[in-house]
């Protein structure tokens, strides 16, 4: 089956700050939606890629592509309001011939290839597979005030990154309903769960973070460096 990626990147970046949106904030001299790019563009299971970008963004995007050369962009895309509707128009940009989809945060640079074939092979044999990693800390449910309502039992708790992986016919009509329905879901398995799909989730890495904040810029400024010794 010819798997592609969708990579949004049309966010904000408000939990970030700061003039330039956290995508296109430099690590080691290169975007990072530019390092997100480029491991895609190595892996050799992904076939087609489909940017989603904001508005204001598509053109030095598009300049981004001739400059760093990929090959495997089939559409720079505009996005949305909310995530959910920049996957939506990530979605309608795909090509025909693709059949496996995985959605992955333009601003998750540490995604390996294992990571993108063991989503592969695990859509194949669940509704759809997102990767993951146990929580280290207790999580707690909290009412508005802050008291606690709840303390789910650590063991069964994950941490949920991308890519999350689904056959294209079940995302695309998950996400028609969706749309039909009002209904938001916080990622994107949440919203063929709510359909009733089973997620498998498969381990992930403490390393796949999504730069979210400020210290993040350093860890994964940490990350780099590693990699290179
Ligand atoms: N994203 C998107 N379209 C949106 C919102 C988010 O394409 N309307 C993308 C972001 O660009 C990012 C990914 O979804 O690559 C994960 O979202 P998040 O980390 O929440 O990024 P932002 O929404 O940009 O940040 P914040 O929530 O702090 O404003
Ligand atoms: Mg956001």
């Amino acid at each position: 089956r010819i798997s592609a990626a969708i990579i949004v990147a049309a966010g904000q970046g408000k939990r970030m700050g700061g003039k330039t949106r956290k995508q296109f904030l430099m690590l080691e001299g290169k975007e990072i939606l530019a390092h997100t790019v480029d491991r895609f563009e190595e892996f050799s299971k992904i076939k087609e890629i489909v940017l989603v970008i904001g508005r204001d963004d598509i053109e030095s995007v598009k300049a981004m592509v001739r400059k760093y050369g990929w090959k495997k962009i089939s559409a720079v895309v505009c996005g949305g309001k909310e995530r959910q509707d920049s996957v939506k128009c990530g979605l309608k940009a795909l090509s025909l011939a693709s059949e496996v989809v995985l959605i992955h945060d333009g601003v998750r640079p540490f995604v390996t290839e294992e990571m993108i074939n063991c989503s592969i092979d695990a859509a194949q044999n669940f509704d759809g597979c997102v990767l993951g990693v146990p929580a280290k800390d207790t999580i707690k449910i909290c009412d508005k005030d802050g008291m606690v309502l709840e303390t789910p039992d650590r063991s069964t708790v994950w941490h949920i990154q991308t890519p999350q992986t689904f056959s294209r016919d079940l995302i695309e009509k998950a996400y028609e309903k969706a749309e039909k329905d009002g209904f938001f879901g916080t990622d994107d398995a949440s919203v063929v769960e709510h359909y009733g799909a089973k997620i498998k989730v498969i381990h992930g890495s403490y390393q796949n973070i999504k730069i979210t904040t400020r210290e993040d810029i350093l860890m994964g400024a940490c990350f780099l460096e590693e990699e290179r010794k």
